[in-house]
């Protein structure tokens, strides 16, 4: 009897990484159209063209009103930008949902992204931030899992950043904070949440950024080709 190929990706990771990739895109192209349409950040819950800003971002806006300095308006983006953000938006978080229960109860995160707690010690973690910096190959041992610093990203991304965007997002909604008011009483306001919304947007990208890059210095062709159909070269070296 042929023997199943081991995978190194289970179908669901793949399929949910992929669906989370394109929906993040969706968002931050059309996050992207929704802050053109009003560079300026506020704190608490008002903030308007009459309020002085917590800081302005120097891109002209796609609303007459809004003072940016520059003496033109861009062309108005928000119809399809607000509704492909708040589609993607239901996209990823019924993805994630389905991507975080599955990890919990398949045992996933236990055995692939948890570290073992004899590694998270201050010396393992300098030696891990050392390599990376180093931009070291990973070693032939890693074909079948994560490193420490990997897992650590993965864990803070899953279970932090990704939770903080959808929570900074919801109380952004006003019939969600209808029902739940503590979602933006927690944050400070409507604007302090936008604001944060922000900037965990830019701690995202920050690790899309490195994310690919690392992917790149460990083998393109070879990860890419784990994370598309399960399978590996063993061990995953550079191809
Ligand atoms: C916002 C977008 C993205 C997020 C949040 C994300 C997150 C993740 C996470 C959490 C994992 C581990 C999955 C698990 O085992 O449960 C992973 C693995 C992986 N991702 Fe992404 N990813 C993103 C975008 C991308 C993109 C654009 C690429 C490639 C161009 C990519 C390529 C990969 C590959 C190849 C792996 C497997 C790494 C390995 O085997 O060492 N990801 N990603």
């Amino acid at each position: 009897m042929a023997e199943t190929p081991r995978l190194r990706h289970s179908f669901l990771v793949r399929l949910t990484h992929w669906f989370i990739t394109f929906s993040f895109l969706a968002l931050l192209v059309s996050g992207l159209e929704l802050v053109v349409s009003h560079p300026r950040f506020y704190w608490g819950e008002t903030g308007n063209v009459n309020t002085s800003p917590l800081f302005q971002i120097p891109i002209p806006s796609s609303r007459k009103m809004v003072p940016t300095g520059y003496g033109y308006v861009l062309p108005d983006q928000n119809g399809w930008s607000r509704y492909l953000h708040f589609q993607s938006a239901w996209v990823l978080v019924l993805t994630g949902l389905l991507y975080v229960a599955a990890g919990f109860f398949n045992g996933h995160f236990r055995r692939n992204l948890l570290p073992a707690l004899s590694d998270v010690s201050p010396k393992r973690l300098a030696r891990s931030v050392a390599q990376h910096l180093r931009f070291t190959r990973p070693s032939a041992e890693e074909t079948w899992s994560y490193n420490l610093l990997q897992r650590l990203a993965y864990l803070l991304v899953i279970f932090v950043l990704f939770p903080m965007i959808i929570w900074t997002g919801l109380a952004m909604s006003p019939s969600f904070v209808s029902a739940f008011p503590a979602a933006v009483n927690l944050l400070g306001g409507q604007q302090s949440a936008r604001t944060l919304h922000f900037f965990l947007t830019w701690a995202l990208v920050l690790f899309l950024l490195i994310h690919v890059f690392m992917v790149f210095l460990a083998g393109f062709r070879n990860r890419m080709r784990a994370m598309i159909t399960g399978r590996a070269a063993e061990p995953l070296e550079r191809v």
